[in-house]
């Protein structure tokens, strides 16, 4: 059985950013993140031992510092923190910010914002925020037929790991029901090439497995892209999670992580399928 790795392993620009400015602020002692700093319990729970720990609103937050996470806060939450006079230390990854940023211009220049994501991921709450909440958020294609695009100048920017194809599809649907459309493809560079090497890999492999965390939405569209275009694809934790029969009669096995999953783990995984008898 011959097992093959995607190109694109471990801790996206991002993640690897936000976790050196947690580092960083966390020399001087203890530290606390708005939510967890990734989608990753070992990762975590190791962050957890140099000080970083989690909280969940910023009255939860019992250090000077606080760290934003890399998929960024509205502005509610820089306004709050300035009231409980806090030391903000920002980890939101430059490409959220250039959503955040594009949407706010359309905003501005008065077009209609269409955000295309997933309502109730942090990110897309965060740039509703830059929005003063006004955008439509637009997730699938049948979506689109909620609103009507019609003589509006739509304004359109898309979630950093929303997936190729769907976006694609929005956009089009929207193109058939408008005018005038300004468009910004902000998908981030390394959820493209994570997305693409995941798509050649599960069409060339009977068995495609994807280490990241549930609750990652990267690692999500990673799964779901096997599940479209290998015949059986199995969206795990961590290495312990493989079973054995997952790979009868399989000649070929992908593997693929998420952007906050260290690159340990992937080889790890990689390393026990290949020792499968
Ligand atoms: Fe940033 Fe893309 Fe990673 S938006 S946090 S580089 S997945």
């Amino acid at each position: 059985m011959k097992v093959k790795i995607a190109e694109v392993i471990g801790f996206c620009f991002g993640v690897e950013r936000a976790i050196d400015i947690a580092l960083k602020a966390s020399k001087e002692g203890e530290v606390f993140t708005l939510g967890p700093l990734i989608h990753n319990k070992e990762v975590i729970e190791d962050l957890e031992k140099k000080g970083i720990k989690i909280a969940n609103s910023i009255e939860e937050i019992k250090s000077k510092k606080m760290i934003i996470r890399a998929h960024g806060a509205p502005p509610s939450i820089y306004e709050e923190a300035k009231i409980f006079e806090k030391e903000i230390y920002d980890g939101t990854c430059p490409y959220v910010k250039l959503v955040q940023n594009k949407a706010k211009e359309l905003f501005e220049e008065g077009y209609e914002v269409v955000i295309i994501g997933k309502k109730e991921h942090p990110e897309i709450k965060g740039v509703l925020g830059y929005i003063q909440n006004k955008g439509i958020v637009i997730t699938s294609e049948e979506d689109v037929h909620k609103y009507d695009f019609n003589k509006k100048r739509i304004g359109i920017v898309v979630q950093t790991t929303f997936r190729e194809d769907i976006f694609l599809n929005i956009v089009n649907r929207i193109l058939e029901k408008s005018f005038e459309i300004k468009i910004f493809n902000t998908r981030c560079p390394d959820t493209k090439l994570r997305q693409k090497n995941t798509r050649e890999l599960a069409k060339e492999c009977d068995v495609m497995i994807i280490v990241g965390g549930k609750d990652s939405s990267n690692t999500k569209r990673l799964f779901e892209i096997s599940k479209k275009y290998s015949k059986k694809a199995y969206h795990i934790e961590k290495p312990e999670e493989i079973k054995k029969e997952w790979f009868k009669n399989a000649n070929s096995v992908g593997v693929a992580g998420g952007s906050s999953t260290p690159k340990e783990i992937v080889l790890k995984v990689k390393e026990i399928i290949e020792n499968i008898d």
